[in-house]
C-alpha cells in the first residue's frame, strides 16, 4: 500500500518498508492486555511504573485499559554506552516519589531485546521490598539469554529488526507514528 500524504508528513519523508503492527491490531491488543492485567490484580495497591521515554505512548493507552483503581508513575534509567557497564548499577536519572513496598509494581517497557535494562531494574526494585513485580512488555524480541524476570504481559513477539513508532524511538525520532513499523 503507498503511504498517504499525511503518513508521510508525519516521518518527514521517510517511507517504511513494512508496518509490522498496524494501529488497529495495536489498540485490539492494548484492551487484551488491560483486562488480563485487572484480572491478575484482584487485590491490592498496583503502582503501574512506566520506563521513559519508550513507554509514554503504550503506558497512557494501557492504564485506560485496566479497570481497577491503580497508581502512575515513571522511572528514567540512564543510558549507559559502554559495555562495561552493563552489570553495573542502573543509575536513575528519575526515580519514583512514591513508596513502593507493600504495593503490587508492573513495570511497563516498550521492547525487551538484550534484557540489559529489565536485568538491571527488576534488582533495583527488587530491593525496594514490594508486594509482587511483574514486567509488562508492549514487545518481547526473545533474543535475551538471562532475564531476572520474564515479563508476565507481553503485547507481541517482535521480529528481530530495529523497530520504531508508537514510543518507540531511532535517534528520538519516530516515537509519535500510531503504528510500529521496521526501520530497515
Ligand atoms: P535491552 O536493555 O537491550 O532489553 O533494550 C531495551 C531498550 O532498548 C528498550 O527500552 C528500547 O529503548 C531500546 N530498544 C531495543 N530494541 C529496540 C528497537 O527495535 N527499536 C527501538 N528501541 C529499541
Ligand atoms: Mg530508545
Amino acid at each position: 500500500m503507498l503511504p498517504s500524504a499525511a503518513s508521510l508528513r508525519q516521518t518527514g519523508g521517510t517511507e517504511f518498508k513494512r508496518i509490522v503492527f498496524d494501529e488497529d491490531t495495536i489498540l485490539r491488543r492494548v484492551r487484551e492486555l488491560g483486562r488480563e492485567i485487572a484480572a491478575a490484580y484482584p487485590h491490592g495497591d498496583l503502582l503501574v511504573l512506566g520506563l521513559l521515554k519508550g513507554s509514554f505512548i503504550f503506558l497512557s493507552d494501557l492504564v485506560r485499559r485496566i479497570e481497577r483503581p491503580l497508581q502512575v508513575d515513571f522511572l528514567v534509567a540512564a543510558s549507559y554506552g559502554a559495555e562495561t557497564m552493563s552489570s553495573g548499577p542502573v543509575r536513575l536519572l528519575y526515580d519514583p516519589e512514591t513508596e513502593l513496598r507493600g504495593k503490587h509494581i508492573l513495570l511497563v517497557e516498550d521492547i525487551v531485546d538484550t534484557g540489559k535494562t529489565i536485568n538491571r531494574l527488576v534488582k533495583l526494585l527488587r530491593a525496594r521490598g514490594p508486594e509482587s513485580l511483574e514486567i509488562c512488555a508492549l514487545l518481547h524480541k526473545h533474543v535475551a539469554e538471562h532475564l531476572e524476570l520474564e515479563p508476565k504481559f507481553v503485547g507481541f513477539d517482535a521480529p528481530r529488526v530495529f523497530l520504531v513508532g508508537y514510543g518507540l524511538d531511532h535517534a528520538e525520532n519516530f516515537r509519535n507514528l500510531p503504528y510500529i513499523a521496521g526501520l530497515t
